[in-house]
C-alpha cells in the first residue's frame, strides 16, 4: 500500500503555532510518527508539506500514478479550494481528509470543507492521531478503493 501524505498551508508551523489548538509537536516530530506508524503497518509513505496551492496540486498529479490512496491535510484550503478539490477528484485516489483540531467546533468558516465530498472519509480532532487513524483507515482491507463516500 503506498500511501500520498500532503500537509497544506502553515503546518510548517506546528509545534509553535497556536498549541492550544494544534498541538506541541513539530512537522518534523509529526513526519517521524507518520512514517513510524506506515512503517510498522508495512505502507510506504511519501510525505509533502507546502503552503502553495498549485504545488499541492502538482504533488497529487505526479505521485498519483504511485499512490493507492491519498492523505490529505489542506489546512485552510480545506475550506475554499475548489482547485484542490478538482485535484482530488481527478487523481481517481481514493482520498482521507485529516484535520488535527475538530473543524466542526472551531469559527464558523472552518465548518465548511469544500473537500469533503470527494473524500472517502473525514478525520479531524484527533491531534496527530488523526493522521495515524487515517492511514489505519487506508489499511483496512475493506476500504473502498473508489472514491465513494463511507
Ligand atoms: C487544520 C484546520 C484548518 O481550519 C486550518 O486552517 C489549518 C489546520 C487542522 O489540521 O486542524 O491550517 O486543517
Amino acid at each position: 500500500m503506498n500511501l500520498l501524505i500532503i500537509h497544506g498551508p502553515n503546518l510548517g508551523f506546528l509545534g509553535k503555532r497556536e498549541p492550544g489548538i494544534y498541538g506541541r509537536l513539530t512537522l518534523r516530530e509529526l513526519n517521524s510518527a507518520i512514517k513510524k506508524h506506515a512503517a510498522a503497518k508495512k505502507a510506504r509513505v511519501r510525505v509533502f508539506q507546502s503552503n502553495c496551492e498549485g504545488r499541492i496540486i502538482d504533488l497529487i498529479a505526479a505521485n498519483a500514478a504511485w499512490a493507492d490512496r491519498l492523505i490529505i491535510n489542506p489546512a485552510a484550503y480545506t475550506h475554499y479550494s475548489y482547485a484542490i478539490r478538482d485535484a482530488i477528484k481527478a487523481s481517481g485516489l481514493p482520498a482521507v481528509e485529516v484535520h488535527l483540531s475538530d473543524i466542526s467546533k472551531r469559527e464558523p468558516f472552518r465548518k465548511t470543507s469544500v473537500v469533503k465530498p470527494v473524500c472517502v472519509k473525514q478525520i479531524k480532532g484527533l491531534g496527530a492521531g488523526s493522521y495515524l487513524a487515517a492511514i489505519d483507515f487506508c489499511l483496512l482491507k475493506n476500504a473502498k478503493k473508489t472514491q465513494t463516500p463511507v
